[in-house]
């Protein structure tokens, strides 16, 4: 009892700071003036948006001195793709953001495009010194000048510096360091401090392949290898990779994870995530098996990479995505602003027979705000064909829903959820044991006028077995579905014209028990501009 009450203290203490120290500032910079911001239609709650404008792809994901860092492609001037800047937020609990100023503009050598950040701990790069080691962003330039004269090779690497805990950046005067030789794809720079070799990889994607590199200094680069253009899916260009070494569960194993974002071409159509398991020792990446495998099996989670320098005693690989599908990106239907993130997620990997599989899980922090005290509890419901839950009050569009399903020997032909409004426009996600698939189905989701590429069921391959562990995090115009532990993710956006209200789990065959169920409301990171 005691001890429930002090972890309740704790929450509501830590909610406090986090409400005080990082909730969102009003700055200037990162967009115009702010009118009613942050409840407008379709605005996310808890995942990250920017306060006007387009954003793309996360950037330069880095962690120091007790801060995340999330930069981002961004186009100030605009709610549709443009000449990109890195827009710039921070969190020290991935969860609360605070908007930055620009971090980085445009300049002779082109746009700025995506590419990752470091801390060049023993200032290898000379830009610092030891005791302020500086934070190294390395990102593509893509020239739109040399473009126009129909010249392909137009994308190389440049390289920024730090020395005031990323709040301003130097551009490294003798850019680009490293040239392109000769391809029209040649970006996405992702670099990693490497202990074996003792020198910084970098990473980027070439068209069809991966390219590898190392440094000594973060300025000159030497080709080392590359991978996939015999390995992977190819109907699409290859954008945005990451490598990193991973723990596989329960064994001493090390194995290092190789993701490459690719569009078109993913499981469900547009973008997609990637991902290989093998070896690396600094040269060459070995991978166990060249088919793809898929991060999240959604529509909307895409150019998803990690954060650099978490510390060792903490030991996480944190993902994040950014939550929509080059398909219809640029026409959503919001108005103020274009592009949410998706929520970080911890990676973990488990080897199955010979195979290793990649799991994405919601990190710790969300629990921050979840709100505890809002939360409907239900035990053993028994579901005979269709069944309305009842919420108790919960705001289903802004909710974390957990279901435990006991499925027994036999499994129904189909089960499932359903979240609707009184219009009748809802979202489905249902497992078919008849196909032996997830499916998510948003064809009556609501406003799909603005692009035939839009409604549509996903689908993703899985064999339910005896029980069934469901995690739903629902925001405004998106939901993220963790199965199982995260062995299988699907995140999905929608446009309702009106909140949902009703939810309904459904059995087709023959009835299934749901031995424990949870809805818990959230609460918006963005409070302190609705004030
Ligand atoms: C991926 C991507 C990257 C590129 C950036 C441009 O979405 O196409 O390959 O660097 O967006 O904004």
């Amino acid at each position: 009892m005691k001890q429930k009450y002090l972890y309740h203290l704790l929450v509501a203490l830590l909610l406090f700071a986090g409400a005080c120290s990082t909730g969102p500032k009003n700055t200037k910079e990162a967009g115009d003036e702010l009118t009613k911001p942050y409840t407008e239609k379709y605005r996310p709650q808890y995942h990250f948006s920017p306060d006007s404008a387009w954003m793309n792809d996360p950037n330069g994901m880095v962690y120091y001195a007790g801060e995340y860092h999330l930069f981002y492609q961004y186009y100030p001037d605009s709610t549709v793709w443009g000449p990109m800047y890195w827009g710039h937020a921070i969190s020290t609990d991935l969860v609360h953001w605070e908007h930055m100023p620009i971090a980085l503009y445009p300049d002779s050598l082109g746009y700025i495009f995506s590419g990752s950040a470091v801390v060049d701990w023993k200032n290898t790069s000379g830009f610092g010194i030891e005791e302020n080691p500086p934070l190294i962003a390395i990102y593509t330039y893509h020239n739109i000048e040399i473009e126009k004269t129909g010249a392909i090779d137009v994308e190389s690497q440049g390289i920024a510096y730090s020395l005031d805990k990323g709040r301003s950046w130097t551009k490294y005067e003798a850019n680009p360091v490293l040239n392109n030789p000769g391809i029209k794809d040649f970006r996405d720079p992702n670099v990693i401090w490497n202990d074996e070799i003792q020198k910084w990889n970098l990473v980027l994607s070439a068209h069809d392949r991966v390219k590898i590199y190392s440094s000594p200094d973060l300025k000159e680069w030497q080709f080392e290898s590359e991978f996939g253009f015999d390995a992977g899916t190819h109907e699409g260009v290859w954008e945005c990779p990451d490598l990193f070494p991973l723990k596989v569960d329960g064994t001493d194993d090390t194995k290092w994870v190789l993701i490459v974002n690719i569009n078109p071409g993913g499981p469900n159509g547009g973008s997609a995530t990637q991902y290989f398991v093998g070896d690396f020792d600094g040269h060459e990446f070995i991978a166990a098996s060249k088919d793809t495998s898929w991060v999240d099996y959604g529509r909307d989670n895409y150019a998803g990479v990690t954060w650099s320098d978490v510390p060792k005693e903490d030991g996480r690989r944190i993902f994040l995505g950014w939550m929509t599908n080059w398909e219809y990106a640029n026409v959503v239907p919001t108005e103020r602003w274009r592009g949410a993130m998706t929520l970080p997620r911890l990676l973990s990997l488990e080897k199955k027979d010979d195979l290793y599989l990649l799991k994405s899980s919601p990190v710790k922090e969300l629990d921050l705000i979840t709100n505890r005290a809002m939360t409907v509890k239900k035990e053993a419901i028994e579901v005979v064909g269709e069944k309305e839950l009842d919420l108790h009050g919960i705001n289903l569009n802004q909710s974390r829903l957990t279901f435990e399903f006991e499925l027994g020997e036999k499994l129904p032909d189909s089960l499932g959820l359903t979240l609707q409004n009184e219009l009748g426009e809802q979202i489905q996600f249902t497992y078919s044991d008849v196909d032996k698939q997830f499916q998510f189905d948003r064809t009556k989701s609501g406003d799909m006028s603005f692009s035939d590429k839009f409604s549509g069921i996903a689908t993703a391959p899985y064999d339910v077995g005896s029980t069934l562990k469901l995690e739903l995090f629902v925001d405004a115009a998106s939901v993220e579905i963790f199965i199982d532990g995260g062995a299988l993710v699907m995140t999905e956006t929608f446009f309702n014209t009106q909140p949902f209200n009703k939810l309904k789990v459904f059995a087709d065959g023959r009835p299934v028990t749901i031995a424990k169920a949870e809805f818990v409301d959230v609460i918006s990171i963005w409070q302190l501009y609705s004030k």
